[in-house]
């Protein structure tokens, strides 16, 4: 992929040379939250762009993507009281698995766009060319980005008493946007209640920050292995890219390098599995990812697709519960149920997203395993990328605001929408 191997070598050596980007004591911590996911007694919401971008890259974006994150997990906590687990798709989720390699406009044939961390999207050859000093800024971009998220997280931004500051304008005043203002009133009224019983909430820290991961697909093995680095405290070797790390659809081979590499690192691994994985599969993979049998090490993120799902996932719950392995189980409601519009733009409808969130609580209950959590394409912008949602975004409607460098992602309104629905299956449960 890479044209000049001597410049990849260079990249690398002074990636290997810069300080981490998250503490292995910071990875162990969310293995032991995702123990929870895996034990039951927790929710995972894992969410954010799909390719992040270099070119929109702002405060601003950050920001919003977080507060629809805040939004979606008090939304989920208030109405089930199930603690929310939160993994942001941000701070290095820069590169993308392609099922073709190149790409043909008008008799011109180039190579495909692979993310930022690799190329850029114009159609021209110098833009596509794979050029190692990506890998540079794609760590710069993740170093700030996370900078930011560590200060909204705890420096003020995620306090609860914000609990209305997070609803944008955009989204407030739509009918998901009131319902979420219920629910804040709620929270406000419960604080005042909790003061009023004596309880010093200002004391209560869990009420001022929240805990906010990060995480990517471990695709580009040589940037990952460049920020893999061993833990001073206990001698065991952490990819310090990102908290989690995930394996594609695409790179889930057994014996490829994604699953050797991740097999390595101490870090919580996912690996993305779809419709057709059979459950020996999944069970070697368990073996291969987690031979430990750590709850919390490996979360399966199940992309099966609304018409699949149903007969597709049962009998992998069954094997692995049958093996005892402690898997969390995350729903990738969007990559199993994306399409080409008439229109000609990648898309996925709103209900397909809903139809394959309740179809991986419907499997989970008739096996009786824990529906973990979530794993959502989403932006906090207004942007019309995915048909339907309350606003009923139609085919005609895609080209309005249609951002996205790679797959559609739910906006911000129809994140919130989401997180109501999966609150309901999750009182269910
Ligand atoms: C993705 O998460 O953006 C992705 C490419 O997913 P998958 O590997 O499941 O196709
Ligand atoms: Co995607």
């Amino acid at each position: 992929m890479w044209a000049d191997p001597a410049e990849l070598d260079a990249a690398v050596a002074v990636l290997s040379t810069l300080p981490p980007l998250v503490f292995a004591g910071e990875a162990r911590k969310l293995t032991s939250d995702l123990a929870r996911v895996a034990g039951g007694r927790a929710f995972l919401l894992q969410a954010g762009d799909c390719a992040e971008s270099f070119d929109s890259f702002s405060a601003d974006s950050i920001r919003d993507k977080l507060k629809v994150m805040l939004q979606m997990a008090v939304v989920l906590m208030y109405s089930s009281g199930v603690p929310v687990v939160k993994v942001g798709r941000i701070a290095g989720q820069f590169a993308k698995p392609r099922s073709a390699d190149d790409e043909t406009i008008d008799g011109v044939t180039l190579p495909s766009f692979r993310g930022h961390m690799v190329n850029d999207i114009a159609f021209d050859e110098s833009s596509r060319r794979a050029d190692p000093s990506r890998l540079l800024t794609a760590y710069h971009q993740s170093a700030s980005t996370l900078n930011l998220v560590r200060a909204f997280a705890k420096g003020g931004f995620g306090d609860l008493s914000r609990v209305h500051a997070w609803n944008q304008e955009f989204v407030a005043s739509s009918a998901e946007g009131r319902r979420y203002e219920e629910v804040a009133a709620g929270i406000d009224r419960t604080l005042r209640f909790m003061a009023a019983c004596g309880i010093d909430t200002e004391a209560t820290p869990q009420l001022h920050t929240v805990d906010v991961s990060t995480s990517h697909e471990a695709l580009i093995l040589g940037y990952e292995e460049a920020l893999t680095r061993q833990d001073s405290l206990t001698g065991d070797w952490y990819d310090c890219s990102a908290h989690m790390l995930w394996i594609g659809e695409r790179t889930r081979q057994l014996d490829g390098a994604h699953v050797h590499f991740l097999s390595g690192v101490g870090n919580p691994v996912g690996c993305k599995v779809g419709p057709s994985v059979s459950p020996d599969d999944v069970l070697a993979l368990c073996e291969a990812l987690n031979p430990d049998r750590i709850p919390g090490r490996l979360t399966l993120i199940t992309r099966m697709g609304a018409d699949t799902i149903a007969e597709a996932l049962p009998p992998l719950l069954r094997a692995v519960q049958a093996a005892g392995h402690p898997v969390a189980w995350a729903c990738d409601p969007m990559h199993g149920n994306t399409f080409t519009a008439p229109s000609g733009r990648k898309t996925r409808h709103f209900d397909a997203v809903l139809a394959e969130i309740a179809g991986f609580f419907r499997a989970h209950r008739e096996v009786g395993t824990w529906p973990g959590g979530v794993h959502i394409e989403l932006t906090g912008d207004d942007v019309t990328e995915c048909l339907g949602g309350a606003e009923e975004i139609l085919d005609a409607d895609l080209g309005n605001r249609y951002e996205t460098m790679c797959d559609p992602r739910l906006n911000g309104r129809q994140s919130l929408d989401l997180a109501f629905r999966v609150a309901e299956l999750l009182q269910q449960s």
